[in-house]
């Protein structure tokens, strides 16, 4: 099974059905900062639906269609991040994400989706990596920013996270190409 080793101890895994019950609880603790960006977490789940969704990350990687992985710090769960799916035909694929309250403004983040945007590019060799973004959501649009992923327009209303209210959505993206220049970058920056 993929694991990644990130700074501070941090670490990204594979999720596994006996995670349920502390992954339900972490969203629920999450649940109103979380629904304001995305649809899956405007419903309250039950234990449950959050084991079936363990379950389709498992089918997804046995399906060699990409990776959702836990951001453990400490041995517990602290976030997600993976890839939605991947388009072989293409070689490409899009990265979503979210970090518990608690997490953020240290780096975890934006340290997670640089090392599955190189594991895209290096282990799969897949030839681009696709981040999109609410406009209004700036914690999230810093990511794909500070690791050097180009802007490449606007989608208006282009994702529905409850009712009549949509996001417009920036698009990013990183090509294999441009991947070594933006690691260098990365690294120089800091
Ligand atoms: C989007 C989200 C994951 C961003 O979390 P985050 O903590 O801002 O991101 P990171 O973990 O990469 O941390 C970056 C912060 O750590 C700081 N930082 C400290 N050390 C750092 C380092 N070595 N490298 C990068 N940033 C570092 C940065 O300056 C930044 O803080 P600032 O925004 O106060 O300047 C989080 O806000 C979230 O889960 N939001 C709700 C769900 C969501 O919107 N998901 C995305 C949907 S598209």
């Amino acid at each position: 099974m993929p694991s990644f080793t990130l700074a501070r101890g941090r670490l990204l895994r594979v999720l596994e059905e006996s995670d349920a019950q502390e992954l339900h609880e972490l969203i629920e603790r999450n649940r109103p900062r979380l629904a304001r960006w995305m649809a899956w977490a405007v419903e309250h789940q039950t234990p449950g639906q959050t084991l079936d969704f363990i379950r389709v990350t498992r089918r997804q990687l046995s399906a060699n269609d990409g990776l959702q992985t836990a951001l453990v710090a400490e041995g517990r769960i602290v976030g997600m991040v993976g890839f939605h799916s991947v388009d072989w035909q293409n070689r490409a694929t899009s990265l979503g994400y979210w970090l518990s309250e608690d997490e953020e403004g240290q780096g975890t983040m934006t340290q997670a989706v640089a090392t599955l945007t190189g594991h895209a590019f290096a282990d799969w060799h897949l030839n681009r990596v696709e981040i999109r973004a609410d406009v209004e959501n700036a914690r999230s649009r810093a990511i794909p920013e500070r690791l050097g992923y180009r802007r490449e327009g606007m989608l208006r209303q282009a994702y529905r996270i409850s009712g009549d209210r949509y996001s417009d959505d920036v698009v990013y993206a990183m090509l294999a190409a441009e991947w070594p220049a933006a690691q260098r970058r990365d690294t120089s920056s800091r």
